[in-house]
């Protein structure tokens, strides 16, 4: 049977036999495209019909000690890695176009080259003189990195193989071109291809790659989400155009904690790191006011201080707005019911609009309380002290349940001169010295001893 041509999804890369608006998979409109098959050979015979050469086994015994890692020294990037760059890995590094990802790789790559590990630069978006006009504008000229400019995949691996580089950085996957697949750069059997030649290139030869992918809103390009389940850590660069940092979150590592997260800022020579990420997202915090909340999170393996603001008015449309920026608006219809159900309180005929300041992203459930504190607050008129952190999350039945790392989250919050929180009264955590524990078994006992209604 002869292979007709399929569709696959440039957002996530399902593939299905026809062409609809929207994909069934991730939801995504417009997203879907022809693809032509990728080889045009008989495929209805079975493997077993033609025999192979039988592979080498070993037992699980047999692992030798792994190599070392390289660490960059640039310390935010070697902590989303795991420790370092780990030999013959393949990394995809994926953000929006513009957020600063050739920026953060030239910088890495000339931290790496100057640690002497031997590193080659290929853009294939970029001439090689904008490339070293940024790296003129990042002081990093004197940098032993070799430079291409070149999209074709199969002269890009020759010079690989020739020239045996212990990195190799590909700016970006989208515009690599394997003149063996039939169809145009970008696409997703472009984008395929090329990452599956570049990550066995990788693991044949002892190089490590990394990949930049752009996430792509719609259109015929495929987004770095095509190759995630190909490479061995997948990592994010994130950020709000309008804000000056940018978080480097490691969202898969085959070699070290996944959800770690790298804090830098975008300054007009680059990007520098941020030590302590905490006081930059408090940095902009003025006097206390009602709706203002901060929130002691956990990123990965570090604390993370943030604001949380929320803002309650009477709506005047038949459906209240619920705008949320930087948190989950499920999860945020989940609280406000919580409130109205077990606490009666209720929202209906407010617009609520809640932000994470400074343009992070919360995922955790650990932020439960410290939402409802914040639209408690904004509702009330009334602003919880400014010395107060707060986390727990919330079940539906308005029990408070105690959050991991309490202990890690207090340190944090004593450390930057905080003097009490508000946490869930069970789980283990031991108080820290000079921090005072308010502890509450549910969601009642907090609107009531806080804010004195419910
Ligand atoms: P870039 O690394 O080209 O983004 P990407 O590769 O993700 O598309 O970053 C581009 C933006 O970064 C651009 O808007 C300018 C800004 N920038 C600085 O603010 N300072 C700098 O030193 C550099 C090199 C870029
Ligand atoms: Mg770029």
């Amino acid at each position: 049977m002869a292979k007709s041509s399929s569709f696959s999804c440039t957002a996530c890369g399902a593939t299905f036999n026809k062409w609809s608006g929207r994909c069934d998979a991730c939801g995504e409109w417009n997203t879907i495209v022809e693809e032509r098959p990728l080889s045009s050979g008989p495929t209805s015979k079975s493997l077993g019909a033609k025999r192979g050469t039988s592979i080498t086994l070993s037992d699980l015994g047999a692992v030798e000690a792994p190599p070392p890692r390289t660490e960059s020294g640039l310390g935010e990037l070697d902590r989303v890695l795991g420790g370092g760059l780990v030999p013959a890995s393949a990394t995809l590094v994926g953000g929006d176009p513009g957020i600063g990802k050739s920026t953060l790789l030239l910088q890495a790559a000339a931290h790496f080259a100057r640690k002497g590990l031997k590193t080659i630069y290929v853009s294939g978006e970029e001439a090689s003189a904008q490339v070293r006009m940024r790296a003129a504008r990042l002081d990093l000229s004197d940098a032993p990195v070799q430079l291409a400019a070149e999209t074709n995949l199969r002269d890009i691996l020759t010079t690989l193989e020739a020239e045996r580089p212990g990195l190799a950085i590909i700016d970006s996957i989208q515009t690599m071109w394997a003149d063996n697949v039939d169809s145009a750069p970008g696409s997703v059997s472009q984008v395929r291809a090329a990452a599956h030649e570049l990550t066995s290139f990788a693991k044949r030869m002892g190089v490590s790659v990394i990949l930049v992918g752009h996430v792509t809103k719609e259109g015929q390009i495929a987004g770095p989400r095509v190759v995630e389940h190909m490479v061995d850590t997948v990592l994010y660069f994130e950020g709000e155009r309008g804000h000056q940092f940018r978080i480097l979150r490691a969202v898969k590592n085959r070699f070290g904690p996944a959800d770690e997260i790298g804090v830098f800022e975008m300054t007009g020579n680059g990007l520098s790191e941020v030590l302590n990420p905490s006081a930059l997202f408090l940095s902009e915090r003025g006097d206390p006011s009602p709706g203002s909340v901060v929130f002691a999170g956990i990123e990965g393996t570090r604390p993370v201080l943030v604001e949380f603001q929320a803002l309650v008015a009477p709506s005047s449309l038949s459906q209240p707005r619920r705008t949320v920026v930087g948190w989950d608006s499920g999860r945020l219809a989940m609280i406000l019911a919580v409130l109205e159900a077990r606490c009666g309180i209720p929202f209906a005929g407010l617009d609520v609009y809640l932000n994470v300041a400074g343009g992070m992203k919360i995922t955790e459930p650990a932020a439960d309380l410290a939402v409802a504190a914040a639209l408690l607050s904004a509702r009330e008129d009334a602003s919880l002290p400014a010395d107060t952190v707060v986390f727990g999350e919330i079940s539906l039945s308005g029990a408070l349940r105690a959050v991991s790392q309490a202990e890690n989250r207090l340190k944090e919050a004593q450390k930057l001169g905080f003097t009490s929180a508000i946490t869930p009264s069970g789980g283990k955590s031991a108080g820290v010295d000079g921090l005072r524990l308010t502890r509450m078994g549910d969601l009642t006992t907090f609107v009531g001893e806080v804010f004195g209604a419910g």
